[in-house]
């Protein structure tokens, strides 16, 4: 695309135009310049960002990540069932034009993901790839792709999702071809490989689930910490932890006790990212302005713990603005009919700050400074 030619001053004037151009009921309050959230994270030592997709065409999400993210993880382009769909060749094309902006654009880039533990996330040539094939496709997929980007990106999900509940009859990893091949050494092998391929990436295991505090929760933090004691037993590369944090508020959050699992991550000496958070507000009311401020409360009950920390180092949200939230289609599927629409982020349709957006300001200002790594 052309913009990747134009300067960054350039962009922000030209998106900023092509806004005002296209979307001309936009209140010039969306655009207004107060202090930026990455900004006021920074001044904490905290790297703000959020994900990166589709949103990627829209000007007025151009213009957002160019003002207010310092980093982006693309919310797709880096999985497998992107780069690779059927096994027969690579194709690093909508990946490498988000490296174009970002790059003209200095905003860094987190790598998402590498390995998907759960089967079904990858695509069928993996989920179906002979076993005795997995410990040498981790290696080659890893070096492929890592390798493409070496030197370009800040960090990488090396292994995604690992921990499962631990339970019955289910292991305390999840099932699918890595971990049926490998057992949990999937995980070592992975991160081995991917420090091979890139000696300077910060290499990041993410894991979804951790901020609940039902049964599923806390066997999840629990199979998680043992996986994490393991690899650092085994002085295997890993630097950081990724939280995703798809907050459901209608599930029990415990302040007390996740202030205490994240605790426990630290005494690893690992980083800890909150990597993917916003708030799935299906239990709330359909009354929009109350709706609100519940998720802006959950958005600042998780914040007030996880930002004490010193070692949480970035806060990076799955997306700015709720059109483009994962949410709309899965909210679509479930309720075809509702007129409702999922509001799991900062900034509505119309691209006006919520009070999420003030909640994650207020948690940001009132967290500890913390040097960078
Ligand atoms: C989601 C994307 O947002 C969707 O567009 C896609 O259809 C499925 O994956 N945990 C993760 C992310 O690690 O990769 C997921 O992203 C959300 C949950």
């Amino acid at each position: 695309m052309t913009a990747t030619r134009l300067t960054r001053r350039e962009l922000v004037r030209a998106a900023g135009a092509v806004a005002f151009a296209q979307m001309p009921s936009v209140p010039a309050r969306a655009l207004e310049s107060t202090e930026e959230l990455a900004d006021i994270a920074a001044k904490k030592g905290i790297t703000f960002g959020c994900q990166i997709s589709s949103s990627f065409f829209d000007p007025r999400y151009l213009h957002l990540y160019q003002s207010s993210v310092k980093l982006v993880t693309p919310e797709n382009d880096l999985k497998a069932v992107r780069l690779n769909p059927d096994g027969a060749r690579y194709n690093f094309s909508s990946a490498d034009r988000i490296l174009d902006f970002t790059t003209n654009n200095g905003i860094a880039v987190h790598g998402h993901t590498l390995v998907w533990a759960n089967g079904k996330y990858n695509p069928p040539w993996i989920q179906q790839m002979p076993l005795d094939r997995v410990a040498s496709f981790i290696d080659e997929y890893i070096s492929t792709v890592v390798g493409h980007y070496r030197g370009k990106l800040a960090s990488w999900d090396v292994v995604n999702e690992p921990t499962s509940l631990g339970e019955g009859n289910y292991p305390a990893y999840q099932s699918g071809p890595f971990f049926n091949a490998l057992g949990p050494d999937f995980v070592n092998r992975a991160f081995h490989a991917a420090r091979e391929a890139d000696s300077k990436a910060i290499l990041v295991l993410n894991e979804a689930q951790t901020e609940r505090d039902d049964k599923m929760g806390l066997a999840w933090r629990r199979n998680l910490l043992t996986c994490l004691r393991g690899l650092v037993r085994a002085s295997v590369p890993i630097q950081a932890v990724g939280l995703q944090a798809h907050l459901q508020p209608q599930i029990p959050f415990d302040p007390r006790a996740f202030d205490s699992f994240l605790g426990s991550i630290e005494e690893l000496g690992l980083d800890i990212y909150i990597s993917e958070l916003d708030v799935n507000d299906e239990s709330f009311p359909d009354d929009v302005a109350e709706r609100d401020q519940k998720i802006a409360e959950a958005y600042g009950r998780f914040l007030a713990v996880a930002l004490k920390h010193r070692r949480v180092r970035r806060l990076v949200l799955w997306g700015m603005a709720d059109p483009y939230s994962f949410y709309g289609p899965v909210f679509k599927q479930k309720h075809p009919e509702a007129a409702r629409k999922p509001r799991p982020l900062l900034l509505d349709a119309e691209f006006q700050r919520k009070p999420a957006w003030s909640a994650v300001e207020r948690a940001l200002r009132d967290a500890p400074a913390r040097r960078n790594a």
